[in-house]
């Protein structure tokens, strides 16, 4: 009766009105916010912010509006940005436990599929970080491997900087070959030549991949990922490109297969598939296909990101050539030129340390950190944020924060040096965030970095392209890396 009404009184317009408004109910109804949430702007109705841009400057400003911890809502995903060193030191160290999951990103979801170390929960991410950490520093410290794997490298560097002649080029692809092949030796126990093409291939999909990732279209798929899953964008090379990669790790897994000698484990893919044999805990993860995704967080991680600060360490040294040159007094004074910098170097290398950290900070790899949810109610700066709301620490708002750092957005390596010129350590130096979620190649990466950015300044001075103004804006993708530039690396 009351239908038959209705139906006689309303037009199109008038039915087009009513959906309308029942789509705004439902969706205040759904999305709305437990009392005390942490405020953000105004959402759209179904849409909610996805408007808001998600890079950190973005964050930065939202920061100033509505503190630091605020919300937004792509579609109905929330999230909480925390920012600053004190709210997001309290979150991530201080409250240990509260923020150390991962909630599904669907864009990586559909590769990493929430197993391997980076993006998975529970006891196997437990097991499996311990088990890639034990390994690392197997072949790390005291055993010396990893050291000379790395020296091997850096020599292989400068042979192809060497082989430039001074011209102009584009240092990036060498790079990402020198960090990856340092991964490789860990994970696989070899190197690839620069040249070989299959290795090229992998390292410009990863590259892309990762450019692709950070693109607000991309950001889209993880609001209405049915929708976009069917549509053309950016989000299906991100997945085809991840396949490719992934092929390419079953690949070198499957040799290892066939040619290991269970007595004597050559790499951590040896010892893995040893643990495969005697493995009795499935949810610990110990099988081929968790293999692959593990080696895809390391090989990943542990390319881009390192090759990115070292394009900044070379970017940094060709804009302020006088701390070029006091970097390579030092190394100098310190080494000479007639053997490769080591580890027992770094402690009397105090001015280059500091120039490496202060790259870390302004370079700013990746500003956003990595995605985490709450894993249980808590409460953040008074407000109540819910188990599993997703969360973003700010680490970029970390590495400029005011009351932290005497010259933020100034390139100034006296902010780790003490009034004796020693370097000294920094407590809101957080580039490789903090916690239990705790970047796994910390220690690597930074033995990495001392011993590539040492060698490579105590072979060439680095100038920029004549005529060729040097801009500080970068370009953001999952990670934050400098312009697209050519570098001139000269022998000394
Ligand atoms: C300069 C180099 C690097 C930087 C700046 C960096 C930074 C980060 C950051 C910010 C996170 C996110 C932590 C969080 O969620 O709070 C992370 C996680 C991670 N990184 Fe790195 N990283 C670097 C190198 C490496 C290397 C060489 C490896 C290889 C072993 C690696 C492997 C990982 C893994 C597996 C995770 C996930 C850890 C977890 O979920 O528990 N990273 N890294």
């Amino acid at each position: 009766m009351i239908l038959n009404l209705l139906l006689d009184l309303l037009d199109l317009k008038g039915w087009l009105v009513v959906f309308c408004v029942l789509l705004i109910v439902v969706d205040i109804v759904k999305n709305k916010d437990p009392p005390n949430y942490p405020p953000g702007p105004w959402p759209l109705p179904v849409v909610g912010n996805v408007f808001t841009g998600v890079d950190f400057k973005t964050m930065d400003k939202l920061a100033e509006v509505y503190g630091d911890v605020y919300s937004l809502r792509w579609g109905s995903e929330k999230t909480v940005f925390i920012s600053g060193y004190k709210m997001v030191k309290e979150a991530l160290v201080t409250q240990l436990d509260s923020f150390a999951d991962r909630p599904i990103v669907p864009l990586f979801h559909k590769v990493f599929k929430g197993i391997g170390i980076a993006l998975s929960n529970g006891s196997m991410w437990k097991v499996q970080k311990k088990f890639a950490n034990a390994h690392l520093r197997h072949f790390g410290e005291g055993k010396k491997t990893l050291e000379l794997h790395i020296q091997q490298e850096c020599h292989y560097l400068c042979e192809a900087f060497k082989e430039e002649q001074g011209e102009p080029f584009d240092p990036q692809y060498t790079l990402c070959s020198a960090t990856a092949n340092v991964i490789y030796s860990v994970v696989f126990g070899r190197r690839f030549e620069y040249s070989d093409e299959q290795f090229q291939n992998i390292l410009r999909a990863d590259a892309e991949a990762v450019i692709l990732s950070g693109t607000a279209q991309a950001q889209l798929y993880n609001a209405f990922p049915g929708l976009f899953h069917y549509l053309p964008g950016p989000h299906q090379t991100v997945h085809s490109n991840y396949q490719i990669f992934k092929d390419f790790l079953r690949q070198q897994i499957l040799k290892h297969v066939e040619d290991r000698d269970p007595s004597d484990p050559r790499d951590y893919v040896d010892v893995f598939l040893g643990e495969m044999e005697k493995s009795t805990n499935e949810e610990a993860g110990f099988n081929l296909e968790n293999l692959i995704v593990c080696t895809l967080d390391m090989a990943e991680a542990g390319t881009e990101t390192v090759a990115t600060t070292m394009r900044w360490a070379l970017y940094f040294m060709m804009k302020y050539p006088e701390m070029q040159q006091k970097v390579q007094a030092e190394i100098d004074n310190v080494i000479g030129q007639s053997r490769f910098p080591n580890m027992t170097d770094r402690p009397k290398l105090h001015y280059t340390e500091a120039v490496i950290h202060e790259t870390q900070r302004l370079g700013n790899v990746v500003p956003l950190g990595f995605p985490k949810m709450a894993s249980k109610d808590t409460t953040l700066a008074g407000y109540f944020i819910p188990k599993g709301t997703a969360i973003t620490a700010n680490l970029s708002s970390v590495l400029h924060d005011k009351s932290q750092w005497e010259t933020p957005d100034v390139f100034n390596p006296e902010h780790f040096l003490d009034s004796e010129g020693h370097f000294r350590r920094r407590d809101a130096f957080f580039p490789f965030s903090a916690g239990k979620r705790v970047c796994l190649g910390e220690q690597l990466s930074r033995m990495e970095l001392f011993l590539l950015f040492a060698s490579l300044l105590q072979r060439f001075t680095f100038s920029a392209v004549p005529g060729v103004e040097l801009s500080l804006e970068g370009v953001l993708g999952f990670t934050y890396s400098p312009p697209p530039h050519k570098i001139c690396a000269k022998p000394r």
